[in-house]
């Protein structure tokens, strides 16, 4: 018997070495310039497609992102390299790395001589590979190392008669009835058999997730009647974040300017330009009778340099932000810097209605010589949504003005600079756990030179740098860093500084060497600058004003106390490529040498798995354990992908280092995401989705730190973006479901979470939520239930007696609902009923 099994295994041996030794062609080629890398297969009735490899990253959406002329080639272990060129224009070319085909490492753009770099060829070379391309006719040579992170420059190739021979190596097909070039490469059956099961199960993935609580009536998985389930509750409990649920501000959609930030005055500083708007100017939003004089001799800051002249009969108007909100009785603070040349001025301040009725009016008397300060308070006779400032010289002379600014003296929690009173008040009312700033692509910004300085925005606000918004608008920066960190501090949230790791946007246009997306980052040579000024950052928020001077410049703007800063974020979403991870580490690890107690937040790309950015960050967090606390993912997606990747993070590693007593790997920052629909504003639909994720997520607290949703803010006719947690104009202020499931999980979060287990028909579990917390410090418990069912649900609960008279909050709707009605209630005895599409909270 024994000798039997033996033989058997030998031919089985036998057998699977042949099946080893077959091999498979396949042919890899890029169908047009966006299409991006794909593979096919050779069948008995000729190629078949398999799917998209990989696409360009490189530079601006829709005018770049091209594939031009991939070369693929395999090294001698069996990993692949790719090149590609990017466009006709650019001194680079890309540059990638795989070891299966599937994944492929986030694309470097090696820069090299010449001023273009046209059809790049690669072939293994030495220890390397080399990378034969053209320019304006001749040949040039890059080597690469074994591992596609070192590049030279690109030296020219006189030997033209083999090169030429070299770069047209190609291979022609028939697919689908046209024909393509590309290369055919023969793979092992095995290797081929790990392709096609990668995009099968893509495509499993892709069906799943295009769920819709919309079609559940054509769903013939969605019960047509009530449907029961029981939730037995354990008593077993682990620690989780305490800091779950908090807020992303981006100055995105006119969040800040125009937003939050109260300033009613649009363009105050005279500071608009083409930059910021192809049609935009210093005098945009200002208006008089003949043309505004725009000076720049002698201006008030080094950093705002343009103002206006003023003759006595011009009215100057300022129109705001697509008009001024006056209500009667209310105050408002007006001031301007003047420079009266040593003559005194006397100016008529008017808010003026849309009928032209004056709703407030006051006199300012000027008498300076150098540039001053005057102020008055203007107090509303009437109301007008879109009143209109007016600034009328009275006397005969030329005078400057700059800076002029006029606020509500109600802002929230009445502080001077302020932030608009309704909105940050339905911010507070989240009792967010952190807020993170100042974004987004914003922190990276549109260009190295766009790059957010987080010391160009504090100080006096003449003194702070303007520059333009990756958004299309102006950032004044009167909503700086000080005011970040005071609202963080007036809300109890944790600041959570996000700056740049010394690479803007990927997607930035190019710089005037041609050079586009993350433009090879700051020059090393300037990192060290860059770095201190991160360091400075740190200095400023914690340090003590009798020895430092960061820290001074915090008290003197009034918080002599320290800011306690815990946690710095750096980088956003960036391609996790080499040009990133070296500056990253050079960040991190001067951080980590001055300030060992800040937690360091990293970034792992715009996508979740399996997305090339989210790998490597991945791979590099655990490697370089120590450079990073918590990694930032962000993914923004369908209902049905919220719905069926709720396991999301139950694989996540929560192995305990043998040397410490941390985690192997970072824990999460769940920086950025939102469900989303066609719909695309917020809805029933969508804030389910993010709920029922939302239960999980407590669920796995011990390795999800920080969940944020994004963006925040939108304000009607300035929107970048959909969906956002808030919409809000001038007068209103619009929360969305989406906010209502953030506020209902923040001010019901815990730091322990009590183990469940729900028993339902296995193909509506998706679809029903529970998560139970516990507040240690408040000894109150938590349970939220989610129904993404059409029908009623009952809940009978085992181990867990849920008293009557216990405080809950609902919202239920249909699923394309985008208003609800939070309804406060409490529980009766008895079992718990939620209707259709519901959220419950209830507090025990
Ligand atoms: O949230 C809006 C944008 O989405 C952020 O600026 C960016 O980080 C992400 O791509």
């Amino acid at each position: 018997m024994k000798s039997r099994v033996w033989l058997l295994s030998l031919f089985a041996a036998v057998a699977m070495t042949a099946v080893a030794q077959e091999t498979k062609k396949v042919f890899i080629y890029s169908p047009n310039e966006r299409a991006g890398l794909h593979i096919a297969q050779l069948l008995d009735n000729g190629w078949q497609e398999i799917g998209q490899l990989c696409s360009s990253d490189y530079g601006t959406w829709g005018v770049e992102k091209k594939m031009i002329h991939p070369s693929v080639t395999r090294a001698k272990d069996g990993t692949w390299r790719l090149v590609f060129q990017v466009n006709d224009r650019s001194p680079l070319f890309a540059a990638s790395y795989s070891r299966d085909l599937v994944t492929w490492r986030p694309q470097d753009y090696p820069i090299v001589v010449t001023r273009n770099c046209l059809s790049p060829v690669v072939h293994p070379a030495g220890d390397g590979f080399e990378i034969m391309y053209t320019s304006d006719g001749n040949h040039y040579r890059v080597m690469a190392s074994n591992d596609f992170r070192r590049f030279t420059t690109g030296e020219r190739v006189e030997d033209v008669q083999q090169l030429v021979g070299d770069l047209q190596i190609e291979d022609l097909i028939e697919l689908d009835g046209k024909k393509f070039a590309g290369q055919i490469f023969e793979l092992k059956e095995q290797e081929l058999a790990h392709i096609n099961q990668f995009f099968a199960e893509r495509a499993a993935d892709g069906r799943k997730s295009s769920e819709r609580m919309h079609d559940d009536a054509k769903n013939p998985l969605m019960p047509k009647q009530p449907v029961t389930a029981t939730l037995t509750v354990t008593s077993q409990e682990k620690a989780i974040s305490d800091k779950l649920i908090g807020i992303f501000f981006e100055d995105i959609s006119y969040a800040a300017d125009g937003g939050l930030y109260a300033e009613l005055i649009q363009n105050r500083d005279f500071e608009y330009s083409t930059k910021d708007r192809r049609e935009w100017n210093a005098t945009t939003a200002w208006h008089s009778t003949r043309p505004i004089e725009i000076a720049t001799e002698h201006p008030l800051s080094f950093n705002n340099p343009h103002y206006a002249l003023l003759w006595p009969q011009d009215t100057l108007w300022n129109e705001g932000w697509d008009g001024i909100v006056v209500e009667t009785g209310k105050k408002y603070d007006f001031s301007m810097f003047v420079l009266a040349g040593g003559q005194k001025q006397d100016f008529l301040i008017q808010l003026v209605g849309q009928d032209g009725t004056i709703l407030a009016s006051s006199k300012l008397k000027t008498k300076g010589s150098d540039w001053t300060q005057y102020a008055t308070v203007l107090i509303a006779k009437k109301s007008d949504a879109k009143a209109r400032l007016a600034i009328i010289p009275q006397k005969a002379a030329h005078v400057g003005v700059d800076m002029i600014s006029l606020f509500p003296q109600e802002t929230f929690m009445n502080r001077k600079n302020g932030l608009r009173k309704d909105l940050a008040e339905t911010i507070a009312a989240m009792k967010p756990k952190f807020m993170r700033f100042p974004g987004g692509c914003m922190s990276h910004g549109q260009g190295i030179e766009n790059i957010y300085h987080w010391n160009h925005t504090v100080g006096p606000l003449q003194d702070r740098k303007p520059d333009f918004n990756i958004w299309g608008y102006h950032q004044t920066r009167g909503l700086g860093f000080f005011e970040y960190f005071q609202f963080c501090e007036d809300i109890g949230a944790e600041p959570l500084p996000v700056l740049a790791a010394g690479v803007p946007c990927q997607n930035s246009d190019a710089n005037a060497q041609g050079i586009g997306g993350q433009q090879g980052g700051i020059p090393m040579e300037q990192m060290p600058a860059y770095i201190q000024e991160l360091l400075d950052m740190i200095e400023w928020a914690n340090g003590d004003p009798a020895t430092s001077k960061w820290a001074k410049m915090r008290a003197d703007a009034g918080h002599p106390a320290p800011f306690n800063l815990k946690y710095i974020g750096i980088g956003n979403e960036d391609i996790i490529g080499t040009v990133f991870e070296e500056r990253y580490e050079r960040i991190c690890k001067a951080i980590r040498q001055k300030y060992p107690e800040i937690k360091i937040c990293g970034t792992a790309g715009p996508f979740h798995t399996p997305s090339a950015d989210y790998i490597e960050a991945w791979d590099f967090a655990k490697k370089h354990r120590d450079l990073q606390y918590m990694l930032d993912e962000h993914y923004y997606e369908s209902t049905g992908w919220f719905m069926h990747h709720r396991d999301y993070y139950d694989s996540y590693p929560r192995t305990l280092n043998s040397q410490s007593s941390i985690l192997n790997s970072p824990k999460v920052y769940l920086g950025e995401y939102a469900a989303s629909t066609r719909a695309k504003r917020p809805n029933v639909e969508t804030a389910l989705a993010e709920a029922l994720y939302l239960t999980d997520v407590e669920r796995n607290g011990d390795v999800v730190e920080m969940t944020s949703y994004a963006p925040m803010l939108s304000k009607d006719g300035h929107s970048n973006w959909n969906p956002d947690m808030i919409y809000f104009s001038n007068t209103d202020v619009r929360p969305t479901p989406a906010y209502e499931v953030q506020r209902l999980f923040s001010v019901y979060g815990g730091d322990r979470y009590v183990s469940t287990s729900l028993n339902i028909a296995p193909e509506l579990k998706h679809r029903v939520g529970a998560s139970l917390v516990c507040d240690s410090k408040t000894g109150h418990r938590y349970l939220k239930l989610v129904n993404a069912l059409p029908v009623e649900l009952t809940v009978n609960v085992d181990g867990l007696t849920i008293p009557a008279g216990c405080k809950t909050e609902e919202f239920c709707g249909q699923p394309e609902d985008q208003k609800i009605e939070v309804k406060h209630d409490e529980t009766v005895n008895g079992t718990i009923k939620l209707p259709p599409y519901a959220f419950r909270v209830i507090e025990l």
